[in-house]
């Protein structure tokens, strides 16, 4: 199973223990967790260490048209409909003996969930437009990363099915719970990926490993293996670094938190050195408002009006410090009506640092 699912994280580990545990038994096994996390191998190695003789038969329902779904899980008779010219055995049949793996199963149409239901309970099936009963014999594993009990409350998911499906529900941690794994799961990635293609395995070095790891991952393994094509392709045998990682091969996703918000600050600082020389005023080293035509290539979108708020607390913060607390000097610094000033400072919540020199003078006279 290792060879499987890669990892040596403590919700991995756990997740190979549940695997074991479940593998053996015939019970229907529901796996949920984002896209991207690796239900399939899940899947994969549920079967394999199941013990079963017979093939595991996957069904993607979410790729596959609703109209043709039915025939490819129930299998036709000949002429059941316009170009079935020969009868077909479906997925069902298919897995006699094995596993069928459900994928996407929150997008089964209504219709078909009823005769999927249907199946299991009778534990036989009809081929479209055919009247005999074919029994069948399968070990039942679904996946989704829609939350289907919603699904069950807006009436577009059975909730008979539902349960009857989820007798063993199985999460995959997502990427970011895992990060420790990240190495790992690079390394056998680009293995595999100089195997098959003629690539040459780039070379990260620590800082590019500590930007994979704090990256939030919302599209989980399957990102992580298109960041590490992108690499291959646009740093072939070369050393990539953490910039190259940050400005290169990922994307930022949008803060909304604090501390995520601190992120975006400091990415902006990072942005300060990017390109000095398109200004007059090179040894500066001061944002300028041209910087954030670059921010968009970071993120997807931005609190405008926080962030121009923090500026504001930054820059006036830092004028009534200069000014030694007098409102007067710190609105002159900043260009601005005193009363404006104080204004600002009021719905901004700002407080003055120290009080003004005159009094602070008298306190320190003796
Ligand atoms: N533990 C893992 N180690 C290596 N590759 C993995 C692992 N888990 C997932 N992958 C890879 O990530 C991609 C997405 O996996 P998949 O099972 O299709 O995700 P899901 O079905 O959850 O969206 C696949 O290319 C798969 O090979
Ligand atoms: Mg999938």
């Amino acid at each position: 199973m290792d060879d499987i699912i890669i990892g040596q994280s403590a919700p991995v580990k756990d997740l190979k223990r549940l695997i074991e545990v479940v593998a053996t038994a015939s019970t229907n096994v529901l796996v949920l967790g984002e896209t991207g996390t690796g239900k399939e191998l899940v899947a994969r190695a549920l079967h394999a260490q199941s013990g079963r003789k017979g093939k595991l038969i996957s069904v993607n329902c979410a790729a596959i048209p609703s109209e043709l779904l039915e025939s490819e899980l129930f299998g036709h008779e000949k002429g059941a409909f316009t170009g079935a010219d020969k009868a077909r055995a479906g997925r069902f049949e298919m897995a006699k003996g094995g596993t069928l793996f459900l994928d996407e199963i929150g997008d089964m149409p209504l219709a078909l969930q009823s005769k999927l239901l249907r199946a299991l309970e009778d534990k036989a099936i009809q081929r479209v437009g055919g009247g005999a009963d074919v029994p069948v014999d399968f070990r039942l594993i679904c996946a989704t990363h829609q939350k289907i009990e919603q699904k069950v409350d807006e009436g577009s998911f059975r909730a008979d099915l539902y349960f009857r499906i989820n007798v063993f529900p199985v999460q995959v941690p997502t990427l970011a719970e895992r990060s420790v794994d990240i190495p790992l799961i690079a390394e056998a990635i680009l293995g595999q990926m100089t195997a098959d293609q003629n690539i040459v395995k780039p070379q990260l070095d620590e800082s590019a490993w500590s930007e994979l790891s704090r990256y939030p991952w919302p599209g989980n393994i399957r990102e992580l293996r298109n960041v590490l094509e992108r690499a291959a392709v646009l740093f072939a045998g070369q050393a990539i670094s953490g910039k190259h990682v940050k400005e290169n091969l990922l994307r930022l996703k949008v803060p909304d938190r604090r501390e995520e918000q601190d992120a975006l600050w400091a990415a902006s600082e990072d942005l300060m050195g990017i390109d000095g020389s398109a200004s007059p005023i090179v040894d500066l080293p001061l944002p300028r408002p041209s910087h954030y035509a670059d921010w968009f290539s970071y993120f997807d979108t931005i609190d405008l009006r926080r962030h121009l708020r923090d500026v504001e607390v930054v820059l006036i913060e830092a004028a009534l410090e200069k000014s030694d607390g007098m409102v007067s000097h710190a609105a002159n610094a900043l260009k601005l009506q005193r009363t404006t000033l104080i204004e600002k400072m009021k719905k901004l919540m700002i407080e003055r640092p120290t009080p003004p020199k005159s009094e602070r003078s008298n306190e320190l006279t003796p």
